[in-house]
């Protein structure tokens, strides 16, 4: 077990390279398990969520070595269908590979997914799709099992934007005989990422980042070698961080198209926000003024893998903030830890109600879950006096190399083992 020491108050400088998208980077491993040709995938984030994928893919008999910060995926040589119990319980993005395992070898078993504990997280649209697709899906004793003489093009509306299943219904679609069509997906830059890397290997997919994607079903794959796109989540948090503690720090190598929600809420709080490219820098010398409110939503709208970054912001921001949280039930677990530091927050159903304080205090708390623990992480670094976060094992789920990036920009955070 690991944890962070904090020492906060200090004020954040200089740039950080943000790494490529988590989010990105497991569809696009999964999607690996579709061809026998090679692919490379650049600048692999040293993440925990993408080695349990890597270990995944091992485990159905294809060849992945890391090279650098690459990955090759060698998938000519699969030849298992079963997704193992432990490994699927590590990682809620096992999920994806139902689509791609059952388009290589008609079968597929994998026990139902784990990942983060923030709600009940159903995978019935992904089940729903494929079933749509011809493949008959039995559920015994927490497995899900599926299979199909073949698969077929079909049309299918999905009852809400649900991210994974429309990933998923991509993936099982690519191979199958006919057209897919895929109504009410969800428009995530993560999807329309997808779509460019399976169109790499020789797919045919195409309306992705709009509500409707199209797949023409293909008979052939080939290898590629590609880049994922940056990942906004990561951007974000190190945006709210240099806002919470003051400085002026460059984020780099993002889309800044992709978190505008974002930037118009860190606008409104009164950060000096400049964008070049693919740089952001955020300047602030001050506390902040308060936002409204803050409401999750699908893409575009303010993304719910920021929601709780962004209410470690409000709490120390001068004046009144509601932050609500539409997409996952229990998404503020990390609350009452905001609290024992100093945080005035109250949880009724889905929003929080926050009055800002001055500043946070430093305290001990515990991460429990990726996006909370990098908001104890942010309230820490911001806060007066010394913090532990305790269980940072949620936090390499999705951030690579986070205490060195803050290291760089000034922060005094430190590793330890327990
Ligand atoms: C993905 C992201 C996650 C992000 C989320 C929302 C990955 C690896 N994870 O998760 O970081 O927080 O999108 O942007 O990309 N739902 C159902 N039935 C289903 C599937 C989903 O009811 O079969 C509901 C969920 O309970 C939730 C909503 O749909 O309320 C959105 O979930 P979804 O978009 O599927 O999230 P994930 O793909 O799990």
């Amino acid at each position: 077990m690991e944890k962070y020491i904090i020492n906060g108050g200090n004020k954040l400088y200089g740039s950080v390279k943000i790494q490529s998208a988590k989010n990105a980077v497991l569809p696009i491993l999964a999607a690996a398990v579709l061809t026998d040709g090679k692919v490379k995938i650049l600048n692999v984030p040293p993440i925990s969520d993408v080695k349990n994928m890597v270990k995944i893919l091992s485990c159905l008999g294809c060849e992945a070595v890391y090279e650098g910060q690459n990955i090759l995926i060698d998938s000519s040589k699969a030849d298992c269908f079963e997704i193992p119990s432990a490994l699927a319980h590590e990682l809620r993005s096992s999920v994806f590979l139902l689509g791609s395992v059952i388009s290589r070898f008609h079968m597929a078993k994998i026990a139902y997914p784990g990942g983060c504990d923030i709600g009940l997280r159903p995978v019935d649209l992904h089940l729903t799709g494929l079933k749509r697709l011809g493949v008959q899906i039995t559920e015994k004793n927490g497995y899900i099992l599926c299979k199909c003489d073949k698969l077929c093009g079909n049309e299918i509306m999905l009852d809400c934007p649900s991210v994974g299943a429309t990933e998923n219904i991509m993936l099982a679609a690519v191979k199958a005989e006919g057209v897919t069509v895929i109504r009410n997906a969800a428009r995530e830059p993560e999807i329309e990422d997808l779509q460019k890397f399976l169109n790499c290997i020789g797919a045919k997919v195409s309306g992705a980042g709009s509500g409707t994607v199209r797949i023409e079903g293909v008979n052939e794959l080939h290898g590629c070698q590609y880049q994922p796109i940056p990942d906004r989540i990561e951007a974000g948090t190190f945006l709210i961080g240099a806002a919470m503690c003051g400085g002026e720090v460059s984020v780099e190598n993002v889309c800044p198209e992709n978190i505008s929600s974002l930037i118009h809420k860190l606008r409104e709080n009164g950060c000096k926000i400049h964008i070049n490219g693919d740089k952001i820098v955020l300047e602030n010398h001050r506390r902040l003024a308060s936002v409204k409110s803050i409401e999750t939503q699908p893409y575009p709208g303010f993304p719910t893998d920021l929601q709780a970054q962004a209410t470690a912001l409000c709490c120390i921001c001068n004046g009144h903030s509601i932050i609500t949280e539409n997409l996952f039930e229990t998404r503020f677990k990390y609350v009452p830890e905001l609290r024992k530091m100093g945080a005035d927050v109250t949880v009724i159903d889905r929003n929080a109600f926050v009055r800002g304080v001055e500043k946070f205090k430093g305290a001990t708390v515990v991460a429990h879950d990726l996006r909370g623990g990098a908001a104890l992480v942010l309230a820490a670094l911001a806060a007066e006096g010394r913090s532990e976060v305790l269980d940072i094992s949620h936090i390499d789920r999705g951030y690579g190399s986070f205490e060195y990036k803050l290291r760089n920009l000034g922060a005094d955070i430190v590793r330890v083992t327990v």
